[in-house]
C-alpha cells in the first residue's frame, strides 16, 4: 500500500497483552511510526516491552511509570492508550490537554460525566481522540459500509450487533484484581459495546445526520460465570459465585432517522464468537451469523411449490465472499495485496488511520463524538436495567451539530463515506 510515511512519534501507555499486540503491529509498519516512549505502572511489563524492542533492534524508547511525565515530552505527537477500562478516559483527557492525539482502546464508560469531560477536552484543545475500534476496519464491516453507500441495501431500516464471546475464564481472575472481571462481578450492562456498534454507527451515519435517541436494556439471569467456575473448579472465585452481570444483555436503540439497533452482550456462556452484525434495508441484508448477503434482484430467488400445489418464493443467501471481488471497500482492495498484522489486518488499518490523522493534523475518522456516543451505551444500559428496562434518552454529545456535520475529511480512512484513493 502506498502511503505518505513520515514516521509519527508516538508513545504507548499500558503495556499489557493488548499493548504488546499493538506493539507487534507497529513493528511491522516499517517507516510509518517511531515509538519514542512507553509507560506502565508495572516495572515487569515495561522491561518486557523494552526487551521486545531490543530484540527487534529498535531504538530504546524512554520509559515511564507516571504517564503525566511522559506526556510532557515535547517530541511526542500522540499516544496509544491500551490501559484498563477505568483509566482510558482520564489519560485521554490529560493527553489532549498536553496537545497530544489520544488513541484509546475500546471499552465502555462508567458515567456520562466522564464522556462529557472527554468531549469538552477535545473541543478545548483542538486535538482529538480516536477510539482504536479495529472492527470498523474489518473486511466485512467495510464491505457493508460500501454496499450501504452504494445503495444496495436500499433505505436502511434495522441493524443489530453485539459481543458474544465465551470469556467465562475471567471468573477466575477476580482474586488477581483483574479489572474486567470486577466489572462483570459488580455491574449489569452491555459492558463492551463498541466492537459491534462502531461499524454499525458509521453505516447509520451516527453523529453526521443521525444520532442515537433512546435505548432500553434488559438482562437475563446470571448463571454462566458461576457454572463455568464450578465446572472448572476455579478456586480463585470460590467466594464470589454471585455475579451481577446477566448472561445475555439485550439493548434496543432508536435512532433519529427511524432505524432500530438491537445489541447483544454475552460473555459468560459457551458459544462460538460473534459480533452478530446485521444491516438491513428495503432492498437487502447482510447477516454475519449466516455468513451471507441477500440483495433483491442480485441474489438467488426461486419459485417452489408447496404440498397443496401453491407457488411460493424462496430467497437464498449469497456467501459474503462472493461479494468481495466487486464490492470490497477500496481500502481492502489495496490491503489484500499485502496483508500484514493481527486480527485479519484490522489492527494495522486502525493504527494507520490514527497515524494519518496525526500526520495531517486532521480529525480522526472515529472522533470524540463517536467515542462518547458509543461508550455511553454501557452506562445507559446499566441504568436502564437497574430501572427494570426503562427507556432512557441518549445524550447528544455534538450539541446539535449532528444535523449538518459533513463527513470526516475525504480520505481512504474515512468511515462516513467511501472515497477511492
Ligand atoms: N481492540 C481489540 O481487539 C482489543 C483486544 C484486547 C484488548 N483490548 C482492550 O485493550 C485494553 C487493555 O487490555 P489488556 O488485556 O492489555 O489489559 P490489562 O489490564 O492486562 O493491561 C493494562 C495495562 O495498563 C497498565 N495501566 C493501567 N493504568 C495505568 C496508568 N494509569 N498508567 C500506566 N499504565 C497503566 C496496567 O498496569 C496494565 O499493564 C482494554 O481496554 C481492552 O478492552 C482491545
Amino acid at each position: 500500500m502506498q502511503l505518505e510515511t513520515r514516521p509519527v512519534r508516538i508513545g504507548i501507555i499500558g503495556l499489557g497483552p493488548r499493548g504488546e499486540t499493538l506493539l507487534a503491529n507497529l513493528l511491522a509498519m516499517t517507516g510509518e511510526v517511531e515509538i519514542v516512549a512507553v509507560c506502565d505502572l508495572q516495572e515487569a511489563r515495561i522491561n518486557k516491552i523494552l526487551g521486545i524492542l531490543a530484540k527487534a533492534e529498535r531504538t530504546q524508547p524512554k520509559a515511564f511509570s507516571n504517564y503525566q511525565e511522559m506526556l510532557a515530552l515535547p517530541e511526542l505527537e500522540g499516544v496509544l492508550i491500551p490501559t484498563s477500562w477505568n483509566s482510558h478516559l482520564q489519560i485521554a483527557r490529560d493527553a489532549m490537554a498536553q496537545g497530544k492525539y489520544a488513541g484509546i482502546e475500546v471499552g465502555g464508560a462508567t458515567s456520562l460525566d466522564e464522556l462529557w469531560q472527554l468531549v469538552h477536552a477535545a473541543e478545548a484543545t483542538g486535538v482529538s481522540c480516536m477510539m482504536l475500534e479495529n472492527c470498523c476496519y474489518g473486511r466485512n464491516e467495510l464491505m457493508a459500509l460500501n454496499l450501504a453507500r452504494k445503495g444496495l441495501f436500499g433505505e436502511l431500516v434495522h441493524c443489530s450487533c453485539g459481543y458474544e464471546h465465551d470469556l467465562a475464564y475471567m471468573a477466575c481472575e477476580i482474586e488477581n484484581g483483574f479489572e474486567r472481571a470486577l466489572h462483570n462481578l459488580h455491574r449489569n450492562c452491555d459492558l463492551y459495546p463498541t466492537h459491534g456498534l462502531g461499524p454499525i454507527a458509521k453505516i447509520l451515519r451516527i453523529n453526521r445526520g443521525n444520532r442515537f435517541i433512546s435505548l432500553t436494556s434488559t438482562a437475563s439471569k446470571a448463571r454462566g460465570f458461576a457454572a463455568a467456575a464450578e465446572k472448572n473448579n476455579w478456586q480463585g472465585c470460590a467466594g464470589h459465585k454471585v455475579f451481577n452481570m446477566g448472561d445475555v444483555v439485550t439493548t434496543v436503540i432508536r435512532c433519529a432517522q427511524g432505524e432500530t439497533i438491537t445489541m447483544t452482550h454475552c460473555v459468560s456462556l459457551p458459544r462460538p464468537y460473534s459480533r452478530c452484525c446485521r444491516v438491513q434495508g428495503t432492498k437487502g441484508i447482510w447477516l454475519e451469523d449466516a455468513g451471507g448477503i441477500f440483495i433483491d434482484g442480485i441474489s438467488p430467488t426461486c419459485q417452489q411449490i408447496d404440498v397443496a400445489g401453491n407457488p411460493y418464493t424462496v430467497h437464498k443467501w449469497n456467501k459474503v465472499e462472493e461479494f468481495y471481488q466487486q464490492y470490497d471497500h477500496p481500502l481492502w482492495q489495496e490491503f489484500r495485496r499485502n496483508p500484514i498484522g493481527g486480527h485479519g489486518g484490522m489492527d494495522i488499518l486502525t493504527l494507520r488511520a490514527f497515524l494519518a490523522a496525526i500526520r495531517d493534523h486532521a480529525e480522526p475518522p472515529i472522533d470524540v463524538y463517536d467515542c462518547a456516543a458509543w461508550m455511553s451505551i454501557t452506562c445507559l444500559s446499566e441504568q436502564s436495567i437497574a430501572l427494570g428496562g426503562m427507556p432512557l434518552p441518549c445524550p447528544d454529545f455534538t450539541n446539535g451539530k449532528w444535523f449538518n456535520r459533513t463527513p470526516a475529511p475525504p480520505s481512504i480512512w474515512c468511515l462516513d463515506e467511501v472515497y477511492e484513493k
